[in-house]
């Protein structure tokens, strides 16, 4: 199959003759990934059971993994999901659109394909105008995973969607940069109190200021278990992974510089490539060892196997999980054999970050802390 890629800007009504063309796709069954303000979709008919089954086979993706409908206004919420609650009314009114999905119950007309057999319905209204005006011109509810090959981190990109998808799908909106860069978070409603089955920028304190208590499926930062199953079916796979080992020290900065350092200089020793994801603030302390490594004559200026990539700032929480799968992509592509990082902040927003890369390192967390 020939994809076709095609750039849209925030202008919508200047690109209208494109959102028809997606439109028709879709209508016709087809898929089109597309941007959101949290990472890019891979878009088809949520209540063509067949445009489920295409978007499985494309992504590689058990179908037993329900999939989230992306809504364009709140009629088309009544339209597939049962006993929307008071508290769901207000969580809407307070953060739709945007980054925040509910778990309610389905409407019949919901096929079972696109909810993995389960009598729950995912439901997203995305505020990236974009995805607006697909959804809008598809005129159904939009099925969309993230548009990326199962396992791999999101696409943040549209050249990551084009690594995974080309060849796979009818077409791909390329809409630049993601404002978020991690996936949205979700609640389910059907269950007293709501619970959060994935943590995301709208976090537990948030959503608690708006419907009271919430409380969290304990299995988010835990590497799951028989007995401690996540309840987003997709929360048990091994995710957003890199291919290469990834290892993350818990510590002060300078301790886990330190550490890092000497495990990576071990590597290199054995010709093994490494890379080091850095921030703003780790990045000084590895500058010195590195310095001092030379002026000792331990390593040669023109020695590379050694990758610094910076992720964002520890003072910017927002930056770190915007960038944090482009990162993860970066070391596939330099092919690296062992990746090191430091970690963040369990608090709000460094939940869903946290989250992530705990995933993404298959729960291979090496604590310093004394
Ligand atoms: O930000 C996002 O949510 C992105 C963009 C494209 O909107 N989408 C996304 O979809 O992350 P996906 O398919 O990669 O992740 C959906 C997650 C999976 O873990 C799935 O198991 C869970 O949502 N999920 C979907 N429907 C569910 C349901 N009815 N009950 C429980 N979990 C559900
Ligand atoms: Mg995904």
């Amino acid at each position: 199959m020939q994809t076709k890629t095609v750039k849209v800007t925030q202008d919508i009504k200047k690109d209208e003759y494109i959102y028809e063309e997606a439109g028709r796709i879709l209508r016709e069954g087809g898929l089109v990934a597309f941007p959101t303000e949290t990472v890019y979709g891979l878009g088809g008919n949520g209540l063509d059971p067949d445009a489920s089954r295409k978007i499985y086979a494309a992504k590689g993706r058990p179908s037993d993994n329900p999939l989230i409908l992306h809504i364009a206004d709140k009629e088309m919420l009544y339209d597939i999901a049962e006993n929307v609650s008071d508290k769901a009314e207000k969580l809407i009114d307070t953060f739709w659109p945007g980054p925040l999905t509910m778990v309610f119950k389905k409407a019949d007309k919901v096929p079972s394909t696109t909810t993995g057999g389960l009598d729950s319905v995912a439901v997203r209204m995305p505020s990236h105008p974009v995805a607006v005006a697909m959804i809008r011109a598809a005129g159904v509810p939009i099925a969309a995973p993230s548009a990326n090959v199962s396992g791999r981190p999101s696409p943040t990109l549209a050249k990551h969607v084009v690594e995974d998808m080309d060849g796979r799908i009818e077409m791909i909106l390329d809409g630049g940069n993601i404002a978020i860069g991690i996936e949205s978070t979700i609640v389910d409603m059907t269950s007293a109190p709501p619970v959060i089955l994935r943590p995301g920028y709208i976090t537990k304190t948030m959503l608690e200021e708006v419907a009271g208590e919430v409380s969290l499926d304990p299995t988010l930062l835990v590497k799951p278990t028989e007995d401690l199953r996540p309840r987003a079916p997709g929360m048990k796979y091994r995710h957003y992974a890199p291919k290469a080992e990834l290892t993350l020290y818990e510590g002060s900065i300078d301790k886990v510089a330190s550490v890092i350092w000497k495990q990576a200089l071990e590597k290199m020793a054995e010709n093994r490539r490494v890379a080091v994801i850095a921030t703003k603030e780790s990045k000084v302390v590895y500058d010195k060892l590195v310095s001092e490594a030379e002026s000792a004559g331990k390593i040669q200026p023109n020695d590379n196997k050694i990758d610094f990539i910076l992720l964002g700032s520890r003072q910017d929480e927002e930056s770190i999980a915007r960038n944090l799968y482009a990162v993860l992509r970066e070391c596939d592509e330099k092919a690296v054999d062992y990746i090191y990082s430091e970690t963040f902040s369990l608090d709000n927003f460094g939940q869903a970050i946290m989250n992530r890369l705990r995933k993404a390192a298959g729960y291979n967390i090496i604590n310093l802390n004394d």
